[in-house]
């Protein structure tokens, strides 16, 4: 294809068409944590995250602008990344749902960084805030990995805006 076709495809290329193909990626599902400025915690459900260095041990997760939790990426040093089991669709659908009550019904405590851990989950990953990097409509927010915690079992996964899961229930 030469570099003159590309752009009138670019063009063309809707939201719609953009969010199906990103769909067609299976993701595990996890719930984002940090503390506000007050020490009160925040939660929102995400499948962008993704790991990114292992020396040294980065991840990152993509916040869109319009979310309630976003202000607290940019002013936030610590958060947490809770990968959800199969058993755990109720908790990724509260987290996801604008207005809902999230930590009113949910029981967490603070890891070594502060940020909120959810207990019975498949995962976690404590970090420190590296780097936030503007990108479009949501921000990029890098952490180094301080503390992580890995348990057995099945996870809850997404596809096609869809829940699965994988080897089914336990
Ligand atoms: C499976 C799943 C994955 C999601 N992943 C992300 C994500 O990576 N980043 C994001 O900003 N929103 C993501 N969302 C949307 C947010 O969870 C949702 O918009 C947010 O919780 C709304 O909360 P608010 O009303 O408090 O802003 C995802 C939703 C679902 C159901």
């Amino acid at each position: 294809m030469s570099s003159e076709t590309v752009p009138s495809a670019v063009a063309n290329l809707d939201a719609h068409r953009f969010r199906r193909a990103c769909a067609r990626f299976a993701t595990g599902v996890a719930i984002v944590t940090i503390l506000d400025g007050d020490g009160a915690p925040h939660g929102m459900t995400v499948n962008s995250f993704t790991s990114v260095s292992l020396h040294p041990p980065l991840f990152l997760v993509c916040i869109d602008h319009r979310a309630s939790i976003y202000p607290n990426f940019r002013k936030g040093r610590s958060l947490a990344i809770n990968v959800l089991r199969a058993e755990q669709r109720d908790l990724s659908v509260r987290f996801a749902r604008p207005g809902a009550s999230r930590f009113h019904l949910t029981d967490w405590k603070a890891g070594v960084t502060g940020a909120p851990l959810l207990p019975g989950v498949l995962a976690t990953l404590e970090g420190k805030i590296s780097h936030t990097v503007e990108a479009g409509d949501h921000l990029i927010v890098l952490a180094e990995a301080l503390n992580v915690t890995a348990g057995t079992g099945h996870p809850l996964a997404y596809f096609e805006s869809k829940y699965h899961t994988l080897g089914g229930l336990p």
